[in-house]
């Protein structure tokens, strides 16, 4: 067979492979749904109705999966003695002198004390953190 004749050929097929489509979808409008007998109206409506629901279930389980994760990416604290459940410390009064600046940052490396890392982390983040500076009464 030629060229031609093999185009001529393909395009004959095509035109009945196009022509049974509206057919078979005639056909399926008249089918039910399996095991239901519901048609195919009740059936695509149900369809739907389960597929909203996952995406529901999906969207919660996301959801929660997130905020878990944000709660634990935003701690304040990230290096100062992070075994430990609590960090609380004291400072006797006779200790601090004329003044001491307490860190509020958590990121000094004097932790309690504060070292200036403040000024970095601001610098880099905008932010306006500072210590508490403990002074005696002029
Ligand atoms: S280093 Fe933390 S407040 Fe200064």
């Amino acid at each position: 067979m030629s060229c031609a004749g093999l185009y001529e050929a393909a395009l004959e097929h095509s035109h009945h492979e196009v022509a049974a489509v509206p057919a078979a979808l005639a056909e399926t409008t008249k089918m039910v749904c399996p095991n239901s007998g519901m048609s195919p109206a009740g059936c695509h409506s149900k369809l739907i109705v389960g597929g909203l629901a996952l995406v529901g279930i999906g969207a919660a389980i996301g959801y929660f999966a997130c905020k878990k994760a944000s709660c634990c990416s935003s701690r304040v604290n990230k290096k100062i003695r992070l075994g430990e459940g609590k960090v609380a410390d004291t400072v006797d009064v006779e200790d601090i002198g004329e003044k001491k600046a307490f860190c509020r940052c958590w990121k000094s490396e004097k932790w309690p004390y504060c070292d200036g890392t403040h000024g970095k982390h601001n610098k880099e983040t905008g932010d306006n953190l500072g210590p508490l500076i403990v002074k005696k009464k002029e």
